[in-house]
């Protein structure tokens, strides 16, 4: 967005303002005030224009404009309206040695879910990859994926929708499926270079594009505001990330799987048993007629 539409924005932050008085304050033109409101509206920002003067109503509740005026995150925001994966785009920016960067978007046409699955990832979703540089050794690093998986399950328990966290990290509503998160890395035996949580969000998509077992915040509360919940997600996600100790009580406490008795489908075979405990960096713990195993990774399905 150019500057003069950001002052524009800036400037009607605090209350209305007329167009002598913009003009005076961006040292603009009147013409020129006029010229930039009107782009800020095909834009999809809804400006009022009253006796009091230009009124902004409302920010698009998603978008490249939107994302870059209206998302204050602890991470650098790169919008596009449709990739084929963000997790591809965060790893080509990881390669060229970006940190702290989210990459977003509102559709992707060759989404990828765990296990080589397809991941469908329609317009009106939250798409989004994190590149994260931390201080870790690779065997840590499934706790940043459940600190992703908390993240995403706050802000949709913030815009009202009732999630929990079934093992390692699935959000789910019931037993139907909200988001998913694909973890990447990169690095060598002691020390990650870089990690990408790739987490996606059926969020505003209709029942009738959602795949099979799937539900989505549009489904539950009706349309959100993404750039909200990203903002959200994003702020919680940072707060977590460097916390073990933190990460694993929030996961805890939003847990689904802790109680229920599982069915694990391990590289080593099949786990059945309750579901006991979590523990650093992501193990589960399920108690079966032979005593407690440790998990550390599978596909997980409660009984
Ligand atoms: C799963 O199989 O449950 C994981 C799905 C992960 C999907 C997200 S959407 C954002 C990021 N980009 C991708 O291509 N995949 C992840």
């Amino acid at each position: 967005m150019n500057d003069t539409r950001k002052a524009v924005l800036d400037a009607l932050d605090d209350g209305p303002v007329t167009g002598p008085d913009l003009a005076a304050q961006l040292d603009v033109s009147r013409a020129a005030v006029w010229k930039h409101v009107e782009a800020l509206r095909e834009d999809g920002f809804e400006i009022d224009s009253g006796d009091d003067g230009y009124r902004l109503e409302s920010v698009p509740e998603f978008g490249g404009p939107a994302v870059e005026y209206g998302l204050d995150a602890p991470f650098d925001v790169e919008y596009h309206e449709s990739v084929p994966s963000t997790n591809v785009v965060a790893r080509e920016l990881a390669d060229d040695g970006a940190s702290d960067v989210a990459v977003l978007a509102d559709e992707q046409t060759g989404g990828k879910g765990r296990l080589d699955r397809e991941w469908t990832s329609p317009s009106g979703g939250v798409w989004l990859s994190v590149v994260l540089r931390p201080d870790l050794p690779p065997a840590r690093v499934p706790m940043l994926t459940l600190a992703a998986a908390v993240a995403a399950t706050d802000a949709a328990r913030e815009a009202g929708v009732d999630a929990e966290i079934k093992w390692p990290n699935d959000v789910l509503v019931g037993d139907r499926k909200l988001v998913g998160i694909l973890t990447e890395m990169e690095g060598e035996a002691d020390r990650v270079s870089w990690v990408i949580p790739g987490i996606g969000v059926n969020a505003n998509i209709p029942a009738d594009e959602l795949p099979e077992g799937a539900v989505s915040l549009q489904t539950e509360v009706g349309p959100v505001e993404r750039r909200l919940f990203v903002q959200r997600l994003l702020e919680r996600l940072d707060e977590l990330r460097s916390d073990p100790d933190a990460i694993l009580d929030a996961w805890r406490e939003r847990s689904a799987t802790l109680g229920q008795e599982v069915r694990v489908e391990t590289p080593e075979g099949i786990v059945e048993g309750v579901a006991k405990d979590v523990d650093l960096p992501g193990t589960l713990l399920v108690e079966t007629d032979d005593g407690v195993e440790r998990i550390h990774a599978g596909d997980c399905e409660h009984l």
